[in-house]
This record gives structure tokens, C-alpha cells and sequence, in this order.
């Protein structure tokens, strides 16, 4: 979704801020622009991709100056094009400001101030803003550029983080954070401002996140955050822990691709220093403190978006079944309007690769506001949501960059099933025996990952094979259910073939009247204890024509008998075949979508982090 970058300091503004923009691009976006400062306020925008943006400035367009911020946009309020791109100028053209998030007032604000015979030429809510703000500094002269600030967004409800600069105050830029994640990147002698942290770590590896309703004032060699009472805060620096490489490609040809590969790492970064094969114990420093909440509550919520969903739904059946405690898995999105029945004996689980996803960060917030103890599985180290939760869990498997998450949900199912043994262990519902059993299975996996992508050409060449079919239906059971859902999102995400998943039983209630010789079924068989259930549904397939793909463990003979085609992943235990059965999937989609040309890495519509609802 719509990234920002700044930056002032010595250099040329617009050489970091392309480069941030360039780096954001993951996020999904529409457009790109950028204002530098130099004497006035000079500005470059289009529709398009941050190429675009740089051949425009090459071509005239763009300006020297070493003071600037840029943006990549994903369209809300008016549609992709060069003049609803940002940034967006005031009425005098001396100030320029980038948006992240939505102003809900916009059209009142908007109608208010063509009143006062100001006109606007884009259809954006941010262009709202800018005018907004220049008015209320001419209508108050006396007021610091900072205070002006403060009284215009004062009255503007929904979210936002703005960053903007201003002809008469050249040695700063100003950013203000409500709803929409900010930092400031410390540099020696420079600093940057970004939506994301990835923007500035080839600069620096100090970062200070802003809070809700704090404004700062970011000059080369300083900065000052303000909060919503006009204190002055001296805020932590933290240590950025990313690194430039995990950040680039690597020599792959696609982020998803080098991210797909890495999960034996990541697995591994994930477990370590967590786990005891020895003993079966497991160690989670993050939870520590508030264990006894977990252990103690009498249901547990477990909401998401997205993927996260998806490994949410697979928490709940490792929850239930090793610890035996009551799961309710919700999309955020639904939980945070549905006046949820939550109190202080619940504990909430909110699940998000990015930290950032506003209906997860609402649905944190409401639990929070009913008495319940929240909890958090976050990759996004110093994200809101991270920040927000009373006691979490990072999953420790790096930048996640493809839009199409991969990396992130077996990290995800590796985090669940360990606070799910944690818990079982806490609870007396497993034995340290039992647990040691698993412990052991799971430090297998990422070995058994690496031979499953050891044989990807395997996918390769059933991928070539079904490249140009219409429609996809996945089918499984019990744990292999989530793992069905999780395949049909990635092969829509990327490749914008039409995929359901679906429970196998399920299937005879609707989608069954879809199958006949053009329906390629994926099925999923990797649970033992399903197994007999999964050769019927196979049957009830193969007798309308469907044509089975099937990913079953080595020894599952009953089902690869049946398939068109099979891909065996390695033996494990039930409650942790989703790591192993995914893989095969999203290799599935990453080749189809290759073969179709599709970008990869960022599908048309899509957002990495859905900062609006
Ligand atoms: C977007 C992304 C998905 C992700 C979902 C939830 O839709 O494209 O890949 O699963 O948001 O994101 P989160 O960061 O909260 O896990």
C-alpha cells in the first residue's frame, strides 16, 4: 500500500527518496511522485511504476534539492492517474505533502474551503489536506509552521501519516502519525523519514518509531517529536536489525521466489533457541511475563487477515488438539464491527506478517478495550501491532518482500505450534514425552523443506501443464483444510486464475456441480488420520472428469494411486504437515504465474501491507 520516503541532509534529495521509493515498491502501489525543495517547492509525479517517475525527472520534469520526500500510491479516493498521484501542493504552491491512509471528513473539509473560493484540481482526499493546511496558515500568521500543522489536522478525522515540506521553512521536514506507521531514520549529519523500514536501511540502522498523534520536526543534524499535548518526548532509537541482502534479490529472478527457497532458514531462525529436543520444553521469551494469562483463559480469539488467516485457522486446530482450550478463529475485519462478546477471561491472538494491517490493529484495540490480554505473531519487529500487544511472539523470518506471502505463514505455523505445545505443556494436557516427540519432528522440518525444493522442478512441469486452466478447486481436510485455502489465495494473488478452497467433504455441497475435465482439483492428503475420507472425496472427483493434482506424504500410496499427477512431500507428524504441503503450492502458483507473465512480486490490485480498511 502507499509508501513514504524523506530525506535532508547533503546529498540530492531525489537520488534517496527514488531509491526509497524503488525499495517500497513491494508494498503494491499505482503511482509515484516526488518534491524536492530548492528555492520553491518543485514537483514530479505519474501514474505508473517508479520508472516511470525516474525517466520523468531525467526528461525535465524533476529537481535538484536537498531536502525531499516521495511517495508511491495505491489508489483510494480517485483513480490512478498524474494528477491524483502525490504529492499534492497548497493553493500557493509552497507547500508539499505525501499521504499514507484516508481522511474521512474530506468532503466537508473540501466544501468548507471551496466556500472560502479555494479550487481543486484532483479527486484526492490528500490534495484536501495540503489546502487545508496553507489556510489555516494564512488565516493564522502568528502560528509556527508545526502549530499551523497541528490545528489543521486537528480537524481531520480517519488516518494518516503526512509528511510535507514548505518553501519558507527549508531545513525541515515535518511528518505527523495517526493511524499510518512513520519512522525517522538517525543518520550523521542526514535524516530520512519513512512509511517503512526498508526504505532507509541502506542509511542507517538507527530508527525511532512515531506513536499515535505525535508530530516531529526532522532538520539534517536533529529531530524532535512532539505528542498530542504539546510534550516534548525523548524517544527510544532502536536497532534496525535488517540487512541490505535481505532486502535484494539475491539472484533470483523474483522476491517470491528467494523467499519460497529461504524457508529452511527461516524455519530454522524461527526455532532457534526456543526449543529443547532434549527435554521437550519450549522457550518463548516474548510470552514469558504473561503466560498465565494464556494458560488461564477460558477461550482464545485468534484474528487476521489474509494468509494470516489461513495460519490462524491452522492455529486453531493445533490449539484445541494439543492443549484442548476453546479457539475462535475471526477475520479482523468482521471481529472489529461485529461487537464481539470479549472480556477480561479471553485472551486475543493477533496475527500479522507486517505489523501493520489496520483492521488486525483495530481488532487488537478493540479486545484491548474490552479487558482481554492480547497477544501478538508479528515479523515486523517494531511494527504498531508488535508495539500495541501486551506480550508477543516475533517469527524471526526476515523481510518479507513478494506481496504473495510465503515465508511468513510457515513461520506463522511454526510460532503456533510451539505456543500451542507451550500451552499444552502449561496446562498438563501433553506430556513432556509427547512434546519431546514433536520437538523433535519439528526440528526436522526445515531439512525436509529443503528436499521438497530439492524436486520444485517436479511443480515446474505439472505448473507447465496446467498454466492456461480457467478455474482451480483445493481440497483438504483437517490440518491440509487451511493449507487447500492458503493455495487457492496464492494462485489468485499471482497468477489471477480463479481458485477455491475448499474442505473435501465439503465439496459435495456446491462446488462438485463445477468439476468435470477442466477442473484441475488439488488435493491436499497429508494428514494419516483422514486419510480413507480423502480417497472417497478422490473418487467422487475422478467420476465427473475432474483432473487430480494430489500432495500427499511418501507413504500415502491410496491417493497417489488415484492422482493424475502426485508430489510426495516427506513424513511427519500430522499437526505439522501445513509446513511440508504448502510448499508444493506455492511453488504451484510462483511457476504459473511465470508462465502467464505475471508480475510477481506485485500483482495488479494487491498491497503488501493494507494500512486502510
Ligand atoms: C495483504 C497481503 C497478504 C497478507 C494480508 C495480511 O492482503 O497481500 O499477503 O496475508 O495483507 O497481512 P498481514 O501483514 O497482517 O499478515
Amino acid at each position: 500500500m502507499c509508501g513514504i520516503i524523506g530525506y535532508i541532509g547533503e546529498k540530492q534529495a531525489k537520488d534517496i527518496v527514488l531509491k526509497g521509493l524503488k525499495r517500497m515498491e513491494y508494498r503494491g502501489y499505482d503511482s509515484a511522485g516526488i518534491a524536492t525543495l530548492n528555492g520553491g517547492v518543485k514537483t514530479a509525479k505519474c501514474k505508473g511504476k517508479v520508472n516511470d517517475l525516474k525517466k520523468l525527472i531525467q526528461n525535465g520534469s524533476g529537481s535538484d534539492g536537498k531536502i525531499g520526500i516521495g511517495h508511491t500510491r495505491w489508489a483510494t479516493h480517485g483513480e490512478p492517474n498524474d494528477v491524483n498521484s502525490h504529492p499534492h501542493v497548497g493553493h500557493h504552491g509552497k507547500l508539499a505533502l505525501v499521504h499514507n491512509g484516508i481522511i474521512e471528513n474530506y468532503t466537508s473539509i473540501k466544501k468548507k474551503l471551496e466556500s472560502e473560493g479555494l479550487n481543486f484540481y484532483s479527486d484526492t482526499d490528500t490534495e484536501v489536506a495540503a489546502k487545508l493546511i496553507e489556510n489555516v496558515i494564512d488565516n493564522h500568521p502568528d502560528l509556527s509552521f508545526e502549530k499551523a500543522v497541528k490545528l489543521a489536522i486537528s480537524q481531520i478525522t480517519g488516518a494518516y501519516g503526512f509528511a510535507m515540506i514548505h518553501e519558507d521553512y527549508p531545513d525541515r521536514i515535518l511528518v505527523a502519525r495517526k493511524g499510518s506507521p512513520l519512522l525517522i531514520g538517525v543518520g550523521d549529519g542526514e535524516m530520512l523519514i519513512a512509511s517503512d523500514a526498508s526504505a532507509v536501511a541502506e542509511y542507517t540502522d538507527k530508527v525511532v518509531y512515531l506513536d499515535e498523534g505525535e508530530i516531529a520536526i526532522i532538520k539534517k543534524d536533529s529531530y524532535q517529536v512532539i505528542d498530542a499535548n504539546d510534550v516534548e518526548l525523548q524517544k527510544e532509537v532502536h536497532e534496525l536489525a535488517t540487512t541490505l541482502e535481505e532486502i535484494e534479490k539475491g539472484g533470483y529472478p523474483y522476491f517470491m521466489l528467494k523467499e519460497i527457497f529461504e524457508q529452511p532458514k527461516t524455519i530454522s531462525d524461527c526455532l532457534r533457541g526456543r526449543i529443547n529436543t532434549n527435554t521437550g520444553e519450549v522457550t518463548l521469551g516474548g510470552l514469558e511475563n504473561a503466560i498465565d494469562k494464556l494458560v488461564n483463559a477460558k477461550r482464545i480469539i485468534i484474528a487476521a487477515c489474509g494468509t494470516s488467516w489461513h495460519s490462524a485457522l491452522v492455529g486453531e486446530y493445533l490449539i484445541e488438539h494439543l492443549a484442548r482450550v476453546s479457539v475462535e478463529v475471526e477475520y479482523a475485519s468482521e471481529f472489529r464491527y461485529k461487537d464481539p462478546l470479549i472480556d477480561e477471561n479471553d485472551v486475543l491472538i493477533v496475527i500479522s506478517q507486517s505489523g501493520e494491517t489496520a483492521d488486525t490493529l483495530a481488532a487488537l484495540r478493540k479486545a484491548k478495550s474490552k479487558g482481554a490480554t492480547v497477544f501478538g505473531i508479528v515479523n515486523v519487529v517494531g511494527s504498531t501491532i508488535a508495539r500495541e500487544t501486551d506480550a508477543g511472539v516475533y517469527l524471526h523470518t526476515g523481510p518479507e518482500i513478494g506481496v504473495a506471502s510465503t515465508k511468513a505463514f510457515t513461520g506463522q505455523v511454526t510460532v503456533l505450534v510451539l505456543i500451542a505445545l507451550k500451552l499444552a505443556l502449561e496446562k498438563g494436557a501433553i506430556t513432556k514425552d509427547q512434546s519431546k516427540k514433536y520437538i523433535q519432528a519439528l526440528s526436522e522440518i526445515p531439512a525436509k523443506i529443503q528436499q521438497i525444493l530439492d524436486r520444485s522442478g517436479q511443480m515446474k512441469t505439472i505448473s507447465d501443464l496446467f498454466t492456461y486452466a480457467p478455474n482451480f478447486l483445493y481440497l483438504g481436510r483437517t490440518y491440509s483444510f487451511p493449507v487447500a485455502l492458503e493455495g487457492a489465495l496464492k494462485l489468485k494473488e499471482i497468477s489471477y486464475i480463479h481458485a477455491e478452497g475448499y474442505p473435501a467433504a465439503e465439496m459435495k455441497h456446491g462446488p462438485i456441480a463445477l468439476i468435470d475435465e477442466m477442473m484441475p482439483v488439488v488435493v491436499i492428503a497429508a494428514t494419516d488420520h483422514t486419510n480413507d475420507k480423502m480417497v472417497s472425496n478422490i473418487e467422487e472427483v475422478k467420476a465427473r472428469k475432474g483432473r487430480i493434482i494430489s500432495i500427499t506424504s511418501e507413504e500415502n500410496d491410496d491417493v497417489s494411486a488415484l492422482s493424475e499427477f502426485n508430489f510426495k512431500i516427506p513424513e511427519t507428524e500430522d499437526i505439522l504437515s501445513p509446513l511440508l504441503s504448502v510448499i508444493p503450492l506455492q511453488l504451484l502458483s510462483y511457476y504459473i504465474a511465470v508462465n502467464r507473465g505475471c508480475d510477481v512480486d506485485q500483482p495488479r490490485n494487491l498491497a503488501k501491507s493494507v494500512t486502510v480498511e
